[in-house]
């Protein structure tokens, strides 16, 4: 049977960053959910789908060709109807819609069996929001991540800015507030704690101390499932 470590939390508390390198370090394959939001927020925004039209979005679901595959460097990519989108749905507006679409029951249904079958094959840290909850109830270790909005607020304005993107701290603060808003009050797999996981706060943690972390409680977490 596959390991699962299924990982939640909400937008900015650096949970793609500390996963990553935790998946590297044991040798499990991290998959980025939230990827696969955007690349059909992506889709919906090049076909000028307005994203409020629930019916509309579900009906241009049928379109929608995605996947994910691993470069040489075991980094992930994803691929829209073939073509790798993995840098162009990093932007802000894709953020935006992403949060939007995520709470469309059909486009979270059409994700689904998507992300448990590449669970069932492999060893995976698996991020997301409702990885815990609904993906991946029955994952070996449960994790939620996070900070205080200001934290993640701050991180997420130096990592736009390190991509040259001109933003405001307070942009991305108020940003964050409504994805949060968004993430954890929408009716579908909203974002919360799944039952029996380790609450892990990265706030007066440096990215090394978060990345140990989270190693320690999966070794912990596996050691008391056997
Ligand atoms: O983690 P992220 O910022 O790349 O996620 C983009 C959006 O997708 C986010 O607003 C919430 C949504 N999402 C989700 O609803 N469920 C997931 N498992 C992953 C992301």
């Amino acid at each position: 049977m596959s390991i699962n470590v299924a990982i939640d939390g909400p937008a900015g508390a650096g949970k793609s960053t500390i996963a990553r390198a935790a998946a590297k370090h044991l040798g499990y394959i991290y998959v980025d959910t939230g990827a696969l939001y955007r690349a059909v927020a992506l889709y919906m925004l090049r076909q000028g789908i307005d994203l409020s039209d629930t019916e509309l979005v579900g009906r241009a679901l049928r379109g929608v060709d995605v996947s994910l595959c691993y470069d040489a460097a075991g980094e992930q990519r994803v691929l829209l109807c073939g073509e790798d989108v993995s840098g162009e749905i990093r932007t802000p507006q894709v953020s935006m819609a992403a949060s939007q679409v995520s709470a469309i029951p059909a486009v979270r249904d059409f994700l689904l069996e998507l992300q448990r079958k590449i669970a069932r094959e492999n060893n995976v840290i698996m991020d997301g929001r409702d990885i815990g909850t609904v993906i991946l109830p029955q994952a070996q270790v449960k994790i939620y991540l996070t900070a205080s909005d200001e934290i993640r607020a701050g991180r997420r304005l130096k990592e736009l800015i390190e991509k040259g993107e001109s933003v405001t701290f307070e942009a991305v603060l108020e940003d964050i507030r409504q994805r949060d808003y968004n993430d954890t009050h929408r009716q579908t797999s909203p974002l919360k704690r799944a039952p029996g996981s380790v609450l892990l706060d990265t706030g007066d943690l440096t990215l090394e101390q978060s990345i140990d972390r989270l190693i320690t409680v999966i070794r912990e977490e596996l050691d008391g499932a056997v």
